[in-house]
């Protein structure tokens, strides 16, 4: 509470905007809050300072504020956006920047969060095809974490990838679009699959994740409870992913309308 107190003090104007956010999609704001807390897991482990830490956490808790003045039908069209939809898409990135520019408690870099958080390494992002260094560090670590959250879950018009299928498709933008080093700590230190969990494995049991392996944090230990035939087992054990690599996960189970966009 003292935590929620603090901000609402601080940068009251962002909470509220964070807010609209949730009344306006309530997909948006959630993808928010996840963009926010792994974008924060991985400048603990870049060892950012306090501050450091804040201003990255609100560039990314706001990164796609913009959207909040894209007309609803463009932003809540339930398949593929035409041409002309996808350009007009396409400004939510400098509206967040005017939006957040000249508010009196947040730092400038927030603000190009949302301004540069589709840029690509290569020059082939948007809006202005800036490249490599003229990044800041910030709109990368949210541009990789961006593309992983939204691959990663459920929208009306297509299925979630599993979470080790979005990270090998991230990795394919390695150097082109994405900086590799960064890729690494992001694939290294975010829990790629969260503990509880229910996966199915290669072997066809199923089980659900009980811990994760620090550093193959993409081959976890999973409580199996069901066994090649499906059958449910009287005594569930523990297989620990990161020693029978020949196994692998082969689906997440996910239980109905939990992740349904609302
Ligand atoms: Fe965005």
């Amino acid at each position: 509470m003292s935590t929620i107190l603090d901000d609402l003090y601080s940068n009251r104007d962002a909470m509220i905007m964070l807010l609209n956010l949730q009344s306006v999609d309530h997909y948006l704001y959630i993808h928010s809050l996840n963009v926010c807390v792994y974008t924060s897991l991985l400048g603990i482990a870049r060892g950012y300072s306090r501050d450091e830490l804040m201003t990255l956490g609100l560039g990314s808790l706001l990164h796609d504020v913009g959207k909040s003045r894209i007309p609803l039908d463009v932003l809540l069209k339930p398949g593929a956006l035409s041409k002309q939809e996808f350009e007009e898409m396409k400004r939510h990135t400098e509206r967040g920047y005017q939006l957040l520019k000249d508010e009196p408690n947040l730092p400038l870099i927030v603000a190009h969060c949302a301004f540069q958080h589709h840029e690509r390494l290569d020059g082939s992002g948007y809006p202005r095809g800036i490249r490599g260094s003229e990044i800041h560090d910030y709109a990368k670590w949210i541009g990789i974490v961006d593309s992983y959250d939204a691959m990663t879950s459920h929208r009306i018009y297509r299925n979630a990838m599993l979470p080790h299928q979005a990270v090998e498709l991230l990795y394919a933008g390695s150097e082109t679009l994405y900086d590799t080093e960064m890729l690494r700590l992001f694939r290294d230190k975010v829990a790629i699959y969260p503990v509880g969990m229910t996966v199915e494995l290669s072997s066809g049991q199923s089980g659900v994740i009980v811990d994760v392996n620090t550093l193959t944090m993409h081959r976890p230990i999973v409580r199996i409870l069901t066994n090649e035939g499906g059958e449910e087992l009287k005594t569930p054990y523990d297989m620990d992913l990161s020693k029978h690599l020949s196994i692998m996960i082969s689906r997440v189970v996910t239980n109905g309308p939990a992740l349904a966009e609302a």
